[in-house]
């Protein structure tokens, strides 16, 4: 098949393209706008493939997704590229309203647009996958799980402006018949994760003797899923999802954040201990709490499981180990990234 993948520079979207050009016969385009949280080192190990390819644009940009897409005759879309950072979203809204929200919305019209040129065999094929967030049911007491069924309650602009385009999405299968696929998935975490995200970030610090700033008591629960398990589940849903359906992708690890950062100090304890024999630990500091920051996020992903067979492969503890030594492996390709990157905290309010 041929596989129109947007964001395809960025975490997920980078892991998925590897996925496909090594594990499968379909074709990729990547079209990414490379922002500061794309980059093709992400995807250098595939890109002499003759099934790949990029092109750098803009979802937001008409003319240019639809001369993408003319060109390359996509039989699925694969729509990952958004504005994905909660806290960027709190200092900067508007980036998330205009990509997430005008940008889905661009994907869709051209979508439709090109779909409704296609003969009938291959129209009845063609798949428009959407990839969101659980951030989009809002936040839980100590008990429940998100299931498809729950109503939307996004509490931050990131989470609101996803929740906005899972109703596009929706409403351009209901309205106009295009054949949609949705999956919200909980926490991603494993290679090539942008250095501002929790677990990426507190390996950075640690090694680079920082204090490990956590968010208040570091008491929120969050669901890991390894990013590779959430590609194959990916796959699974615009291979084999039921038209207009819904998946929760989750990984069956709740953790508090507190959790997470203990583990990666233990396991860089273990691989690289200080020079001074301390515990990484040591390094951990509270910080004053994000604002409105949702408590407890947790999946049931009963009906990826049921209805397309798929399960994690990954324990939280196997993920985070891998995930620990490939940092430790890989540091060419993270330390340009931390150095660009802007030192100023954000989201603060
Ligand atoms: N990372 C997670 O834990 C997680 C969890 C749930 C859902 N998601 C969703 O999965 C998707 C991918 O997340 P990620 O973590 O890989 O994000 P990311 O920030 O790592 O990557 C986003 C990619 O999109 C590209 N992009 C941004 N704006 C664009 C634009 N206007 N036009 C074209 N490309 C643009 C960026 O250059 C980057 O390559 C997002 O839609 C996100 O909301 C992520």
């Amino acid at each position: 098949m041929r596989i129109f993948v947007t964001g395809g520079a960025g975490f997920i979207g980078s892991a998925l393209i590897r996925h496909l050009i090594d594990d499968t016969e379909h074709e990729v385009l990547n079209f990414d706008k490379l922002t500061y949280a794309g980059t093709l080192s992400t995807v250098e190990r595939v890109a002499e493939s003759n099934r790949y390819r990029f092109v750098r644009g803009d979802i937001c940009d008409v003319a240019a997704v639809r001369a993408a897409i003319a060109e390359f005759r996509p039989e699925v879309i694969t729509h990952l590229a958004a504005e994905s950072h909660v806290d960027r979203s709190i200092d900067g809204p508007g980036a998330f309203v205009q990509t997430n929200v005008v940008g889905t919305y661009t994907m869709l019209a051209e979508a439709r647009a090109y779909w409704l040129t296609l003969d009938e065999g291959t129209r009845a094929a063609f798949r428009f996958h959407h990839i969101s967030t659980d951030e989009v049911y809002g936040s839980l007491g100590a008990e429940g799980l998100f299931t498809e069924e729950t109503p939307y309650d996004p509490r931050s602009p990131y989470s609101a402006s996803k929740a906005a385009s899972d109703h596009l999405v929706s409403a351009w299968g209901h309205t106009y018949g295009l054949p949609v696929l949705i999956t919200n998935c909980s926490n991603n975490y494993g290679p090539y994760h942008f250095p501002e995200k929790l677990i990426p970030l507190m390996i950075v610090k640690a090694l680079g003797g920082e204090p490990l700033p956590v968010y208040g008591a570091g008491d929120q629960v969050r669901d890991w899923l390894y990013v590779e398990d959430h590609v194959r589940a990916l796959r699974a849903v615009f291979e084999r999802g039921q038209v207009g359906r819904t998946y929760n992708v989750g990984g069956h690890n709740e953790k508090q954040n507190i959790e997470v950062v203990r583990t990666v100090c233990a396991i860089l304890d273990r691989l690289r201990p200080r020079a001074d024999g301390a515990s990484y630990a040591a390094q951990i500091t509270s910080v004053a709490d994000r604002p409105g920051h949702d408590k407890r996020y947790a999946i049931d992903a009963s009906r990826i499981g049921d209805e397309l067979g798929w399960q994690p492969r990954e324990t939280f503890e196997s993920g985070i180990e891998k995930t620990v030594r490939w940092y430790l492996d890989n540091e060419d390709w993270w330390r340009p990234l931390v150095a660009a990157r802007a030192a100023e905290r954000r989201g603060a309010a």
